[in-house]
Formats: structure tokens, sequence, C-alpha cells
């Protein structure tokens, strides 16, 4: 069974409380219970990461260079700066999908950029908690190919 990798980036752990006029009212756990039903549905084995930590989600980025068949990220504000994520990323070469539960391109100037979206397949963004089980969709199509 093909294996994706769900990581999750910086304030991310504080999903249903954080501004959910903005994140919505799920918690990440909530997330991952509905990715984890899709999963299921679609034939793939999840693993869950989140960090509030650039080393920590790079580290675990390159360990995922064997034995994981894809990746799909939220890298939170990592998004707009991290060329280090963004070098990892490329550096595994893994099919790699980024999600947003924000329109990224409809808020502040600053996230309206994506270091991040270059190296990956796609990016889907603006459909509150919808947007990890789209993107997953769109990961599903590439690994089984
Ligand atoms: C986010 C958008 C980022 O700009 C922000 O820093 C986040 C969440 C989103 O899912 O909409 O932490 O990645």
């Amino acid at each position: 069974m093909p294996k994706v990798l769900v990581i999750n980036g910086p304030n991310l752990n504080l999903l249903g409380m954080r501004e959910p006029d903005i994140y919505g009212s799920h918690t990440l756990d909530d997330i991952n219970g509905k990715l984890a039903v899709l999963a299921k549905e679609l034939g793939l084995d999840l693993e869950f990461f989140q960090s509030n930590h650039e080393g920590a989600l790079i580290d675990r980025i390159h360990g995922s260079v064997s034995g994981t068949d894809g990746i799909l990220i939220n890298p939170g504000a990592f998004t707009h700066y991290s060329y280090a994520i963004r070098d990892a990323v490329a550096a595994v070469g893994i099919p790699c999908v980024e999600v947003h539960l924000s329109n990224i391109h409809s808020r502040e100037e600053f996230r309206s950029k994506s270091v991040i979206a270059p190296v990956c397949l796609g990016q889907v963004s603006g459909f509150g908690a919808h947007s990890y089980l789209l993107g997953l969709r769109a990961l599903a199509n590439e690994v089984r190919k």
C-alpha cells in the first residue's frame, strides 16, 4: 500500500482555537481523522507529523527518503520564507502536494508567495479542512502512477 506522510508546520497544532474565522473550527486531530477515512477509501497508508520547528520538519522530510511515496504538507508560515524546507522537499524527490486552509492569495501580501509550491506537484488553498482532502486525492492519483 502506498505510504503518504502528512506534515503540518507551526501553529497548526492550535487549530480549532486559532483564529477560527480564518482557519475554521476543526482541530488538527479532526482533520487527520477525516484524512484517515479518505485514505482507507483510496488505499493509502498515512503517517502524521506536526512540528513548530523548522529543523524538525526538515529532519522528518529527510527521514521519508525511503519508504514514503508521497508527502502532503501544510508548512504554515514557513510556506512563505523557508528556503530550507523547499530544498529538503526538492532533495528527497518525493511527490509533494502543498495545502492551506485559507486562501493565501486573498490575504496579506506576504502570504501570497509560496517558496515551497514550485517544488511541489501543486497547491490546494482556500477550502478549509477540505483542502487536505482534495490534496490527498490529487496525491493519490500521482503516487499510483
Ligand atoms: C496557512 C496559511 C499561512 O499563511 C499561515 O501562516 C498558517 C496557515 C493555512 O493553512 O491557511 O499558519 O498555511
